[in-house]
């Protein structure tokens, strides 16, 4: 089992999986990993997938298939196994993932083979098999969703939100507070990025400066100030289409700064291949492809453009809001003087009269020969 963050009672899951069978049980603390190698990296890239999700639980599955590969290996297992459904995404990340670590690997998934499928019809059904069997299960009538939760989110899919109509409950977030009824005071920070990567924020007369913290952090603020909270409907990789609701409140405060930071410094044409790449990048962590040749390219290609990405950012947290105060670089291309409406510097108002009028030259006779076929 991994602690990715999620709030969970590990000694309870511990008696529990001895209770109904298991001979050992591991618990990997990847927070770390987690921060530091997959969240900071998609960050840095700006990742979000169909122009809305953070993708917490994508990034999370390879970090959770690395602990699972090392687990085995050193108990000389030769079988991973998980719980994920036949019908989502999850299923193909870990399997992919473990694939990519260790090819040799033989994975077993209980809800896809037939002596399953045969006797369960879904969750509904394995809900009563284990009140009948003594297997204590967190899905009350209270909640009934299905969760997944780490360091960067949760997420909040089936059940009662299966009908994509129905209002999710106010009482289904766990990470964030109503915007609504948040503070009426707002909080200032100021985050500071090198090479794309969030390095430090600073709040009053406190700093954090490594990522588990600041992440910590940023989702103890942006909670309180219920932000990042998003409801979609996404397409899964294997093409279905499935509601989630999802809140992520520290990664949606370093999404908003880095966005802002990076138009500040990189060039304005590498910006663009970037947003390209970063489409690209974020399909392929969705779909489970983490561990890729192509995934590695692009990430090496974002990560040589974010190597101009240096600099800080001030923010305000209000309300389910992340407004940008101002920013500030050393290695920024702005130019105060060049922009300058105050003054001509070594740019000549002048020239962009040529500029508009060889441009103008396409829509003119584009517009003439318009003209000229209504009149024939
Ligand atoms: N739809 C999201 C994704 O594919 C969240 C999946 C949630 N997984 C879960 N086991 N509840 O990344
Ligand atoms: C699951 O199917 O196990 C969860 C949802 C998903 O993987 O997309």
């Amino acid at each position: 089992m991994a602690n990715i963050g999620q709030d969970e009672d590990f000694e309870e899951a511990q008696k529990k999986a001895l209770k109904i069978g298991a001979s050992k049980v591991v618990i990997d603390d990847v927070r770390e990993q987690f921060a530091k190698e997959y969240v900071w990296l998609a960050v840095q890239a700006g990742l979000l997938y169909e122009s809305r999700y953070l993708l917490g639980t994508s990034l999370a599955r390879p970090c959770i298939s690395v602990g699972l590969i090392k687990c085995a290996k050193e108990n000389k297992a030769k079988y991973i196994s998980h719980g994920a459904t036949g019908k989502g995404n999850d299923q193909v990340r870990f399997e992919l993932s473990c694939y990519s670590l260790w090819p040799e690997v033989k994975i077993i998934a209980p809800w896809r083979l037939e002596e399953f499928t045969t006797r369960f019809q879904g969750r509904q059904d394995l809900l009563k098999y284990a009140s009948e069997n003594g297997i204590p299960v967190s899905v009350t009538p209270k909640a009934p969703w299905s969760m997944d939760a780490n360091l960067m989110h949760i997420s909040y899919e089936s059940g009662i939100l299966e009908n994509p109509n129905n209002e999710a409950p106010q009482d289904l977030y766990l990470m964030t507070k109503d915007p609504k009824l948040a503070p009426q005071e707002s909080v200032k920070l100021e985050i500071r990025f090198q090479n794309g990567f969030p390095i430090s924020v600073h709040t009053g007369d406190v700093t954090y400066d490594n990522p588990l913290d600041i992440l910590m952090f940023l989702n103890k603020v942006g909670g309180e100030h219920g932000v990042g909270r998003i409801d979609i409907v996404e397409n899964r990789f294997i093409g279905l289409k499935s509601r989630g609701v999802y809140e992520t409140p520290g990664g949606f405060i370093l999404h908003i700064a880095h966005q802002d930071i990076e138009q500040f410094c990189l060039d304005k044409e590498i910006y663009r291949v970037k947003q390209t790449l970063r489409d690209r990048l974020s399909d392929f962590v969705y779909n489970g492809f983490w561990f890729s040749p192509e995934g590695q390219y692009v990430r090496s290609c974002i990560g040589l453009a974010e190597e101009s990405v240096t600099g800080s950012v001030k923010l305000e947290i209000y309300r389910g809001n992340v407004f940008v105060l101002g920013r500030s670089s050393q290695v920024s291309l702005y130019n105060e003087d060049l922009v300058s409406m105050d003054k001509h510097s070594d740019f000549s108002p002048n020239d962009a009269t040529g500029f508009i009028n060889i441009h103008a030259l396409r829509l003119k006779e584009f517009n003439r020969f318009q003209n000229q076929r209504k009149n024939m």
